[in-house]
């Protein structure tokens, strides 16, 4: 029997086309996280395969002066394009840095062999439609350690290593968060850089927006979220934080690759926090500063530290805090075989 999406056997005949799936692939990456929500990529889809550059018209020049954190966040949206291209029924297959003559490439993706999809893959893909930063204080309900334990396996399956803080670890992080911090706001070119990127309007395609933002200082306990230097539309709402848990993405490399890694691990384990209700909200400002990274690997003994998250389990489930994104024309072109060739 034929069957238009079946879950267990695999493509079948009127599986979409992969051209279809590509095409698919590249607009969900679009839905990526991105520092300050820069956006930072460039798609190019070509017959057969995409092509993720870096953009570097949305480097943040202060903050993120080496493209770590624009390179993290083009790995999240590889990671992305392949939970779709998996939930479209096809293996992907990533050859990340391909040419080294080509460094703003960052990796091609082509459709390997038809595959059956699973409920995993279908969960995640819908994980990209409602997956949002949520800087709210999260609730005093604790996060199961199965779940942690999940999570610190989907990043060990992208090759990076999540580090679980203990409670105890907690007064320590948010030491080094401060001091990270401080540094920053003791520049006025990070100032600057903050306030260009963040509280813009909801209608605005890159930035921010101002409803992402909370309306005060949060008066809860633990980490508060990052202080863009502009007053957001955002209730605070009911939770107390009382049951954030904070983890590092780390692990042994420092290059473009392994900063690519990290993002597709970021990817993997939001959309999987996603899945299963969790929030997560991002914590760079301490690794954006070398300060920040010492106290890191100081305190914690992680390697080099990508990116803190903090998560927990949202006090008031169910929103979604979508933030706008520039339009497909501007982060995706198509080429046409036929025509490069006849180039
Ligand atoms: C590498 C990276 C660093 C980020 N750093 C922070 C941060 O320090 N504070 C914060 O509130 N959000 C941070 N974010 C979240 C982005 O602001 C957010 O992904 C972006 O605005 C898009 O919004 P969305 O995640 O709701 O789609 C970071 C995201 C990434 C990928």
């Amino acid at each position: 029997m034929s069957n238009n999406r079946d879950t267990t056997s695999g493509a079948t005949a009127t599986s979409p086309p992969i051209s279809a799936v590509l095409n698919d692939a590249v607009i969900t990456a679009l839905r990526a996280p991105s520092i300050h929500n820069t956006q930072p990529w460039k798609w190019i889809i070509r017959s057969q395969e995409a092509e993720l550059y870096r953009d570097l018209r949305w480097h943040l020049p202060v903050a993120d002066p080496d493209r770590k954190l624009l390179t993290l966040s083009c790995g999240a949206a590889l990671h992305h394009a392949r939970v779709a291209a998996l939930a479209g029924g096809f293996q992907p297959l990533v050859h990340r840095m391909p040419d080294p003559d080509q460094p703003d490439l960052l990796a091609r993706l082509n459709l390997g062999k038809a595959i059956p999809v699973t409920r995993d893959a279908l969960q995640l893909y819908r994980a990209t439609l409602l997956r949002h930063t949520d800087r709210r204080p999260v609730s005093s309900d604790p996060v199961a350690a199965e779940l942690l334990q999940l999570l610190e396996e989907r990043a060990a399956a992208e090759g990076v290593a999540l580090h679980i803080l203990r409670p105890e670890d907690v007064t320590d992080l948010l030491v080094a968060v401060g001091h990270a911090e401080q540094v920053e706001a003791g520049d006025p070119a990070f100032r600057a850089e903050l306030a260009y990127w963040g509280g813009v309007s909801p209608r605005t395609p890159m930035g921010v927006p101002s409803s992402s933002l909370l309306q005060e200082r949060p008066r809860h306990r633990g980490l508060p979220p990052r202080d863009f230097g502009a007053a957001g539309t955002l209730m605070e709402g009911p939770g107390d934080n009382s049951g954030a848990r904070y983890a590092i993405l780390h692990g042994d490399g420092d290059q473009p690759l392994d900063w690519l890694r990290a993002g597709e691990a970021l990817s993997a384990v939001w959309l999987t926090a996603t899945v299963e209700g969790l929030s997560v909200m991002p914590v760079s400002a301490v690794v954006e500063v070398p300060v920040g990274q010492a106290a890191l690997r100081r305190l914690f003994g992680v390697g080099v530290p990508y990116l803190v998250i903090r998560l927990g389990l949202p006090a008031a489930p169910g929103t979604r805090l979508l933030t706008a994104r520039r339009p497909i024309s501007d982060s995706v072109s198509s080429v046409s075989d036929d025509l490069e060739a006849d180039d």
